[in-house]
């Protein structure tokens, strides 16, 4: 990540999404296609992840959201895990001074208590360090998965020893382990797939989709730009009607 950071390519400066989501699909396809082993398509992965936190620093979103790895990713072959740990634990090294640099709060979400105690550390150091930090809000879920969300803020609730039939929305939101951002404007995911795969099932209830067939590897500044365009054009009616909409921006 430099601190030069690029201008926006194409989409208008205004309504700029607060918070993205990205599913970042097709690391295994884009190194498969070049012949390459499946790991090559992650680290370069890394690439496109540094691209997309610079862009998001310079159009004014205020939350990144990547989903690196889910709570089902765990079922893939023994020595790709082991391989993404490690790719992992390089980048909450080696990116935290860039990070601290770019005015870059990271969060680590999903159920850690999986992770090694090197890991769990690393993790830790690397949210410490950057706490204070007041521009973007970087959230990396790692052994992720929406469902496990929701059944642990429940658990959370019944452990505060709430009454039956107490439960409202809004508590229920404010033990899910994102509770420190608003819901996504857009869900981008990459990969040529269209489904949320056990991501933020919650938050996600109004979310606008935007699905590409660009493999995450090759997803850039431009990408993003055209994603925020897309985004741009969409009507967010929460369940209201256009004239609704019309009627109170007058
Ligand atoms: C999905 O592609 C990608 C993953 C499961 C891992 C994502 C990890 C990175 C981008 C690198 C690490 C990033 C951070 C922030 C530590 P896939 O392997 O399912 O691709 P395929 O569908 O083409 O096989």
């Amino acid at each position: 990540m430099s601190k030069d950071l690029d201008k926006p390519a194409r989409a208008e400066s205004g309504n700029i999404p607060e918070h993205i989501a990205i599913i970042m699909d097709g690391n295994g396809r884009w190194a498969k296609q070049r012949l390459l082993p499946r790991f090559a398509g992650h680290t370069k992965g890394v690439n496109a992840v540094n691209k997309v936190v610079e862009a998001c620093c310079n159009r004014g979103v205020r939350y990144l959201t990547l989903f690196a790895f889910s709570s089902e990713n765990w079922r893939r072959p023994p020595e790709e895990v082991s391989l993404l740990m490690k790719l992992f634990r390089k980048v909450l090294v080696l990116e935290i001074n860039n990070m601290c640099q770019n005015n870059i709060r990271l969060k680590i979400i999903g159920d850690l208590s999986k992770f090694d105690t090197e890991l769990k550390q690393l993790i830790q150091n690397a949210e410490e360090k950057t706490a204070a930090n007041t521009g973007l809000t970087l959230t990396i879920c790692a052994n992720y998965g929406g469902r496990w969300d929701i059944v642990n803020a429940c658990n959370e609730l019944i452990r505060d020893g709430l009454d039956q039939d107490s439960i409202t929305e809004e508590m229920l939101s404010s033990k899910l382990s994102m509770a420190y951002a608003p819901p996504p404007d857009m869900l981008i995911r990459t990969g040529g797939e269209a489904r949320i795969s056990n991501f933020l099932l919650w938050q996600m209830a109004y979310s606008e989709f935007f699905f590409t067939d660009t493999y995450w590897p090759d997803f850039d500044g431009k990408s993003l730009d055209e994603a925020i365009a897309s985004f741009q054009k969409r009507e967010r009616r929460f369940g209201r009607t256009s004239e609704q909409l019309l009627e109170s921006s007058e």
